[in-house]
């Protein structure tokens, strides 16, 4: 496994592997990798001739500065953790050599998917999103890349990136990696402390009840429900609960049965920003 952390070598690489006709496929992270990360990047080790895993904690996705200069740093574990994966290539740049003296965003319109859930509450986050994953994708020109189902708004959004921009590159959703009581993996989750550890499963379970209830009840007594539950616990305050359109991300009040709809959770535990969602 070959570490590099220079735009340069990088590319010198690419331009072999395209000159070869070799399939790439890249698999974007922040480090502090757990299994749910391993497991984009094992797909992608048996899918691809040649795979790459970025490690960036990308500055301009970040609206809290509290929650950047928070956010764990394991390189060296992570490393380690990649190398058993078989992937061929681990990106690790500074913030300098991805933005240059210039750390802004671009701005997307990603027809309004940007606007709900996670973009109503983290102003600007899409934005540095796409611009990391545009720089990313320009760089390494891959087959096919990864996301996680974890951050379900992200994914949709990256797929409509691609498409609006008829980027060559298919997007590959991978189901959500769970902790065995449900925690969904994610590496803000060893930030947690053991009262706030002991109440997170409740996060998915409150998912799997609002999908239970669901079956019998309208979208407005579900959301009703959970506003409700949230207030009875002492260590996790509820940000949002929607029941959304999985195509448009637009909320739902009405089931219809044409559509697919998804469960999307935010929690706070303590400073700690938890989601998660569920197929209905
Ligand atoms: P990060 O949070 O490190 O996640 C990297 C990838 O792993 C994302 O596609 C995410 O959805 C996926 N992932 C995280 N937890 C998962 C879990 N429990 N099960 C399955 N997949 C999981 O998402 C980002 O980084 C950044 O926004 C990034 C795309 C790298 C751009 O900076």
């Amino acid at each position: 496994m070959v570490v590099v952390s220079k735009i340069e070598d990088l590319k010198a690489i690419i331009t072999s592997l395209k000159s070869n006709q070799k399939n790439i496929g890249l698999v974007p992270t922040m480090g502090a990798l757990h299994k749910g990360h391993l497991s984009l990047i094992e797909k992608s080790v048996q899918e691809n001739d040649f795979s790459i895993t970025t490690i960036f904690v990308n500055p301009t996705q970040f609206d809290k500065k509290e929650d950047l200069e928070n956010y764990p740093s394991t390189l060296e574990n992570d490393l380690k953790l990649v190398e058993k994966t078989n992937c061929d290539l681990v990106f690790t740049p500074s913030a300098e050599e991805m933005y240059q003296e210039n750390l802004h965003a671009e701005a997307f319109y990603f027809d309004g998917l940007e606007n709900e859930m996670e973009g109503k509450h983290r102003k600007n986050h899409f934005d540095g999103v796409g611009t990391i994953v545009k720089k990313f994708f320009e760089l390494t020109q891959p087959t096919k890349a990864y996301f996680g189902e974890k951050d379900f708004q992200q994914l949709q959004i990256i797929k409509k990136m691609v498409s609006k921009n008829q980027m060559p590159i298919e997007i590959i959703g991978c189901p959500i990696f769970r902790e065995e009581d449900g925690l969904a993996m994610s590496s803000r989750n060893a930030r947690l402390n053991k009262n706030q550890r002991n109440s997170a499963p409740f996060i998915y379970e409150s998912l799997q009840k609002a999908s239970e209830l669901l079956k019998t009840s309208t979208i407005e007594n579900v959301n009703q429900w959970m506003q409700q539950t949230y207030k009875e616990q002492t260590e996790l305050r509820l940000e949002y609960f929607e029941i959304a359109d999985e195509a448009t991300l637009q909320t739902a009040t009405k089931k219809e049965s044409s559509k697919k709809y998804r469960a999307f959770i935010a929690v706070f535990a303590g400073t700690i920003r938890l989601i998660d969602n569920i197929s209905l």
